[in-house]
């Protein structure tokens, strides 16, 4: 028997350890550090310009002379990475997304000018068609299906014209079947093998990513969903094969989202695999404590600080977040 379990009162008193803070900080199993932080946002076309997301309080499309600063604050706060999302003038999006293998596309311009200005920053890039098609769907959609293999294609080129613009870290979303591996392979082929990989392996069907789509100006346009491709919210064991499967295909690390619903899923990955593990806490979320914060009804700070824990404890080792400045400033005040 694990001898833990044959403690009893009053030998044992659980509550002698959580008497301070100094004792409450020696046995703390699990901290958060600025290190596991990714920053995540939006960019848009244009200068100066920095445009409120209604849905997403504190959280701007910026155009990429403000993301190139927005760079240089976070390294200044100890921010290592971001992952950023182009927000697309609805007249340049058509039904194949064709802009999202431009290589000159607002993403592509983004990224090589914050590798320019920030060389030591972390740039992650999406990859699935949602910003540029004017259905809002991962794929391409013909008849009403989103087609595979044939999206898959078209994937390995938008990852392709990421990676030659500066992207460190390619991290297909689509929930295509085989992508990976192709993804794999195309970097592979010309010459990127360093280039990572991190796959959005079980990501869910969800209601959480409705201010996320108001971000990319898909408001409204998704035709039907997305549960052709993304998981069901009932299913566990369907994720263990999606991320056993973008192992096997080359994901160098892989993600469950969303975050604090699905954290069972970020428990059983880690356990099952002991690869790293990245959490997504998405837009539905972070609206959700922002406006419960903004009625009084739950003190943010607090919840904010709770949730990053959480998602440690579970066994996350990166958090992608819209409050990674807000987590920032948190953790550096004493
Ligand atoms: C696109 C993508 C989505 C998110 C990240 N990448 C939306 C979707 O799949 O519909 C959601 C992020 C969020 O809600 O914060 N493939």
């Amino acid at each position: 028997m694990n001898p833990s379990l044959a403690q009893s009162f009053p030998n044992s008193r659980l509550r002698r350890t959580r008497q301070t803070p100094w004792l409450r900080n020696l046995v703390a199993e699990n901290t958060l550090t600025i290190n596991d932080l990714i920053w995540t946002g939006f960019v848009m076309e244009g200068s100066a310009l920095r445009e409120p997301i209604a849905s997403l309080p504190g959280v701007a499309r910026l155009s990429i002379d403000e993301l190139v600063a927005e760079a240089q604050e976070l390294k200044s706060l100890g921010i290592n990475a971001m992952a950023v999302f182009p927000a697309l003038d609805p007249k340049i999006k058509n039904a194949t997304g064709s802009e999202a293998v431009n290589p000159d596309n607002l993403i592509c311009r983004a990224v090589s000018a914050v590798k320019k200005a920030v060389p030591e920053m972390g740039i992650i890039c999406d990859v699935a068609l949602d910003p540029f098609t004017d259905h809002a769907h991962d794929g391409l959609l013909v008849d009403g299906k989103i087609l595979n293999d044939e999206t898959v294609e078209i994937l390995c080129t938008q990852a392709l014209v990421q990676v030659k613009a500066g992207c460190d870290i390619i991290a297909p979303s689509d929930m295509m079947d085989g992508r990976i591996g192709a993804i794999r392979k195309a970097l592979d082929n010309n010459g990127f093998q360093d280039k990572l990989i991190l796959s959005y392996a079980a990501k869910y069907a969800s209601g959480f990513y409705g201010p996320f789509r108001d971000a990319l100006n898909n408001k409204g346009s998704l035709k039907g969903d997305k549960k052709t491709y993304q998981m069901d919210a009932a299913n566990s064991d369907e994720a263990i094969r999606e991320v056993a499967m973008d192992i096997n295909e080359g994901a160098d690390m892989v993600m469950v989202k969303p975050g604090l619903p699905y954290l069972d899923i970020v428990s059983r990955v880690k356990q099952t695999f002991n690869m790293p593990t990245f959490v997504y806490q998405v837009s539905g979320e972070y609206a959700m404590m922002k406006a419960a914060a903004a009625n009084g009804w739950i003190d943010g700070e607090r919840i904010l600080m709770e949730t990053m824990l959480c998602f440690k404890r579970a066994g996350a080792d990166a958090i992608l977040t819209y409050a990674a400045k807000d987590v920032a400033k948190l953790l550096t005040k004493i």
